[in-house]
């Protein structure tokens, strides 16, 4: 998704006899996306990848379907804010500990507070995963590598890749997730015609953290559970999943630190496509960092009550003084559905002139198709919110 990447022991082409050092045939593995026609990625194990010896519905791992609170459809249409920051932190292993917020066709927006690490290997065969860590750290551990993430990292792991989180001990995690059930991709107008990120863009290669290939790794684990449509089956292994020796595409999971993001100003306040981060079929996400604001002797850098009509918004607070909300915490997460009106607190707007920066820092996601609240969501709905806007 980025540019290609390469690592281990690889043969000079694709498709050809591939030799361990002691000369045994590696096995290719081709992970393609979009049929043949996306990125991929070639992968050599030492062992034949697709051979496991059992298969089940899985009892043990998985998290609830998200679906609909059951009064949603009698419910007027309201700005809604979830309490996302009651959720309280769990014992249970990332695979396991996943609350669903809102969801459409194309994306499930779930909160983690992990507590263990994954005990099997899983790939999620419904979408690409995009997290956001609010809080914690760890490592991603993948057939492709391990990335060492931390507070305020996004996490991207591609569609069906294996991988694992191996969690500290004792320590508090809080993540917010994107299941992008088509793909995430980087903005196209950050790119140049042969996929480089622009000059001009938000960030640059630099600012991405690959994986580290540590080679064939043996834990002792040999499970993988693959999600598709939301079920969850277990395979079983002879060997370990990770046996891969080398590898080459463009297809692997990555870090983006959010503070990496450099954000714009202009003389009057921009539109958030200047925050837009990421993509996908059906929306985007976007990144408000701690930045200077508009600089005309008179702008109002407080967002302007606005509806944008063809887009549900989601925004998920993370840190700073959120001038423009009253009754908003870090953790929380508000929904505001197209064509109802939005925008500052009464107050803010006329008290934000004059002010030279924000640090403010949150993580924006616009949908075209309606979200859907689901019942956990309602659990942690403050009810008072809406009517905090008429006073
Ligand atoms: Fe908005």
């Amino acid at each position: 998704m980025l540019d290609r990447m390469a690592a281990g022991r690889i043969p000079a082409k694709h498709h050809i006899v591939a030799r361990d050092e002691d000369g045994a045939l590696l096995h290719e593995e081709a992970h393609t996306r979009n049929g043949f026609d996306g990125p991929y990625t070639l992968m050599y194990h030492r062992h034949e990848p697709h051979r496991h010896t059992a298969w089940r519905l899985s009892e043990r791992y998985g998290w609830s379907r998200a679906e609909r609170a059951p009064d949603e459809t009698e419910r007027p249409l309201l700005r809604r804010h979830f309490k996302s920051f009651e959720l309280p932190q769990t014992d249970r292993a990332p695979i396991e500990a996943r609350t669903p917020i809102v969801f459409n066709n194309d994306i499930v927006v779930t909160i983690l507070r992990p507590g263990a690490s994954d005990p099997v290997y899983f790939a999620n065969g419904d979408g690409d995963d995009l997290y956001f860590v609010q809080k914690g750290g760890g490592t991603l551990r993948s057939v492709l590598g391990d990335l060492e993430f931390t507070e305020k990292d996004y996490i991207y792991v591609p569609r069906a890749l294996k991988h694992r989180f191996v969690l500290p001990e004792d320590t508090e995690q809080y993540w917010l997730h994107f299941e992008i059930r088509n793909e995430l991709f980087v903005p196209k107008q950050w790119r140049t015609p042969v996929g480089q990120l622009r000059m001009d863009a938000p960030y640059c290669h630099r600012d991405f953290t690959r994986p580290t290939f540590r080679g064939y790794l043996d834990e002792g684990l040999r499970t993988v559970v693959m999600k598709r449509e939301d079920r969850f089956t277990e395979f079983d292994f002879a060997h370990t999943p990770l046996d891969v020796v080398g590898w080459d595409g463009a297809a692997y999971p990555f870090l983006f630190p959010i503070l990496n993001f450099q954000p714009r100003a202009g003389l009057v306040h921009l539109p958030p496509d200047w925050h837009g981060t990421f993509a996908f079929k059906g929306g985007i996400v976007c990144s408000f960092v701690p930045r200077v604001v508009d600089f005309h002797e008179e702008a109002i850098p407080c967002p302007y009550p606005h509806e944008a009509v063809h887009c549900d918004e989601i925004l998920f607070y993370s840190e700073g003084n959120f001038v423009s909300r009253r009754g908003i915490s870090s953790g929380s997460v508000s929904f505001h559905p197209a064509g109802v009106m939005h925008g500052p607190h009464p107050g803010a707007y006329e008290a934000s002139i004059g002010h030279r920066r924000t640090d403010e820092l949150a993580v924006m996601m616009d949908t075209f198709a309606p979200l859907h609240v689901t019942r956990q969501a309602r659990e942690l709905e403050d009810e008072d919110y809406h009517a905090s806007w008429c006073p």
